[in-house]
């Protein structure tokens, strides 16, 4: 994956928007679903953690305490409101931010090669613009035998919701900050030389994916 020294992550009116008001939407997602699929993920991490596009910090509060993670976001727009709620939890975990892509020469730098003992990513891999680069990056920085978590949206089977969603992804993506409908994410991490440790499908108006990988 090529990887620059910087990364121009829009800083935009639209990203501080989208930033403000990404906690107040994805609420009631949150309440029926996501943050039990969230604390199931993470159940059981300890030791060193990089979180992938840690947005909002919808996941901090769920870090046992003694983790010791890299959170890295390359929205500055969601990296202010990351630390806002950092500065308000009381975690035992000990978390870093540094505002960066996962493309990014910082974060090779920051990483090193066989570091991680998890690394998580939810929400984020139907938008990181190079995902088989970011899979090999996954692939270097775990120890052996280190755990990829992810939950992701990913692309349907079915007709005619497969069709759908990738005739909205142009215009989507747009919108959504660089997310795609229609990335075939599980399988992708699967032929990137991961292999399933657990997994999950579910159906939540578009399939999910949940998994632990190794
Ligand atoms: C839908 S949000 C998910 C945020 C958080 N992970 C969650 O579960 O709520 C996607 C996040 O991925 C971040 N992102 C976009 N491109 C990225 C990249 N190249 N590397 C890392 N994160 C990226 C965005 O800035 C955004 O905060």
């Amino acid at each position: 994956m090529p990887v620059p020294s910087s990364y121009s992550f829009p800083h935009s009116l639209y990203a501080r928007l989208v930033a403000r008001f990404y906690d107040p939407v994805m609420r009631g997602m949150e309440e029926r679903f996501l943050r039990e699929k969230r604390r199931q993920l993470l159940t059981g991490t300890s030791g060193r953690i990089l979180e992938v596009g840690a947005g909002t910090g919808a996941n901090f509060e769920l870090y046992p305490p003694g983790a010791e993670v890299l959170a890295i976001e390359p929205s500055g727009a969601m990296m202010r409101h990351a630390r806002i709620k950092l500065n308000k939890l009381k975690s035992g975990a000990r978390i870093e931010l540094l505002e960066a892509g996962v493309e990014e020469r910082r974060v090779a730098e920051a990483v090193p090669a066989g570091g991680f003992d998890f690394i998580v990513c939810t929400l984020v891999l139907c938008t990181v613009p190079d995902l088989k680069g970011a899979i090999r990056c996954f692939r270097q920085w775990l120890r052996p035998g280190g755990q990829l978590l992810v939950i992701e949206h990913i692309h349907d089977n079915r007709q005619p919701n497969r069709w759908l969603q990738s005739a909205a992804t142009p215009v989507w993506k747009h919108l959504a900050e660089g997310c795609h409908l229609n990335r075939p994410t599980d399988k992708l991490l699967k032929t990137g030389g991961f292999r399933v440790v657990e997994e999950a499908y579910f159906y939540r108006w578009v399939p999910f994916y949940w998994g632990r990988l190794e």
